[in-house]
């Protein structure tokens, strides 16, 4: 870390003893994440940060003293979500003047997005990018100090920030960032725009992370890249995605590695046999399709067919028969016919998905599909991707059936978030495994039986 920022903390820190002394109570936090797994893991370290300031976590507004919102733009839903939010914590600090109120994250780093937060949200005190997020304790240093609202968002990336603090949800799975930013502008996307270039971390700082946090007790990681893919490219040294994927395979203790997402455009043979021979790196490929028709492929900027795709998935069940293949898809993209449509269908249907994430494409400022015709009604497009979701869930439904009586090996990761009684867990393949045993499975890999297949789940029980 550096040492600018060390000094801001420790003052923060000390004055936040003070505080703590004098109140009997510590000052408490709160991080609302919106958004994928590259937020999560922000709002990890901006918590490092927050814990190292002395600010304990809280769940509950009502208590916080510092309340920040890690925000998502993907789609306008994410946004709306993030403005109501803040339309919340208006009240909140009207009755807690003490409260401060942070904005950051991808929505912030839109054009002019920052100004219009700042002049229609007064009760917002700090502000910051995507680009800027190691900056946390100059900022909260300036409020502690009166120095007025800090608004900072860098228009363009930074050199690649090692050492930051990190609060870690869970002890015994991690998320490890491999490669940040995306250089792929598909048409549809903001990601680009408030994410950067494409930045990779050097190889040997991620595999020196990742010995340390086996030597804490992970046992998964999940490396996080918009496209993992092409993670190495541009550091020009013969780094590549498959070549760390064989570093870390050899990390003794190190039981599964994940990783999100694949670009379709550059998976190689070498990297699924890479895959293939390792027995740590899962079972799983996600790999986003978005559209099985070429045509709107082409306008989307996805640079492969959907022969392209098909080709891919047939390498990946060459050299993996059992691996489970998942996607995200859009519907109605702009322009996008019924005939184009029904070649998602058939997509979907020649591929046989475990699951996927499906999407009403929606219009993003900025991004060239925003100005493409787009004829289509909403509810056409509603009723398209009730379609699609009726055909993935009928797929996703007779492969889980496939899977009765079947041992497969959990990592158990807590107590079911709908039956707080049962633990549930993931296997290699990324399904979810609901079942009976005691807490003190968690964070541990055990054989499950499968005793009933659900469309999106798998019920259990422990087979030892
Ligand atoms: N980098 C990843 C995707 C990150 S965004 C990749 O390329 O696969 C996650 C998903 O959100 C995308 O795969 C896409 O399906 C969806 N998405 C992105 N922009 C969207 C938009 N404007 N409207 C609807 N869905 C969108
Ligand atoms: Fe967005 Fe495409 Fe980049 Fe994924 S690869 S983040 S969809 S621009
Ligand atoms: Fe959203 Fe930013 Fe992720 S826009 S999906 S949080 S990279």
């Amino acid at each position: 870390m550096q040492e600018e920022q060390a000094y801001y903390l420790n003052q923060i820190c000390s004055e936040n003893a003070l505080y703590a002394q004098q109140n009997g109570k510590s000052k408490k936090c709160l991080i609302h994440t919106f958004g994928c797994q590259m937020n999560e893991r922000d709002s990890e370290i901006l918590f490092g940060f927050l814990t190292q300031m002395g600010y304990e976590k809280t769940e509950k507004e009502s208590e916080a003293d510092f309340i920040l919102l890690n925000t998502c733009c993907i789609r306008e839903k994410a946004e709306s979500k993030v403005l109501s939010q803040l339309g919340e914590l208006k009240k909140l600090k009207q009755n807690n003047p003490d409260l401060l109120i942070g904005v950051c994250g991808c929505m912030v780093q839109q054009k002019g997005m920052a100004d219009t937060i700042r002049s229609s949200a007064p009760h917002v005190d700090l502000i910051f990018g995507t680009h800027n997020l190691h900056n946390l304790p100059v900022y909260v240093y300036n409020l502690y100090r009166g120095k007025g609202r800090q608004i900072t968002v860098l228009e363009q990336e930074e050199a690649i920030q090692e050492g930051m603090p990190a609060y870690r949800e869970y002890p015994f799975k991690a998320l490890v960032n491999i490669v940040y930013g995306c250089n792929n502008f598909c048409t549809y996307c903001i990601v680009p725009y408030v994410r950067g270039r494409e930045r990779s971390r050097k190889q040997a700082d991620i595999v020196q992370e990742v010995k340390q946090l086996v030597k804490e007790g992970v046992i998964e990681v999940t490396l996080l890249g918009q496209n993992v893919n092409s993670y190495g490219l541009d550091l020009h040294d013969g780094t590549t995605f498959a070549g760390l994927l064989r570093e870390l395979d050899k990390i003794e203790g190190l039981r599964r590695i994940r990783y999100m997402t694949s670009h379709p455009k550059d998976l190689t043979e070498e990297l699924v046999q890479t895959i293939a021979a390792s027995s740590k790196i899962c079972n799983h490929f996600h790999l986003p399709v978005q559209s099985g028709s070429s045509r709107i492929l082409k306008l989307m900027n996805r640079r492969y067919t959907k022969e392209d795709y098909l080709r891919l998935v047939a390498l990946i069940r060459r050299y993996m028969p059992d691996a489970a293949i998942t996607t995200d898809i859009i519907v109605g993209f702009p322009g996008e016919t019924e005939a184009d449509f029904l070649e998602t269908i058939d997509l979907v249907k020649q591929v046989q998905f475990d699951s996927a994430f499906t999407f009403i494409y929606s219009r993003r400022t900025g991004t060239p599909a925003a100005i493409m015709e787009d004829p289509i009604s909403l509810e056409e497009k509603k009723e398209r991707l009730q379609r699609l979701n009726d055909v993935l869930g009928e797929i996703g439904r007779h492969i889980n059936d496939g899977l009765e009586d079947k041992v497969v090996e959990v990592l158990v990761e807590g107590p079911s978030k709908t039956n707080t009684e049962m633990l549930s867990g993931r296997t290699s393949t990324n399904k979810t495994v609901i079942f009976a045993g005691d807490s003190s499975l968690i964070g541990r890999i055990v054989k499950v039986t499968i005793t009933e297949a659900q469309t999106w789940i798998l019920k259990g029980a422990l087979a030892e």
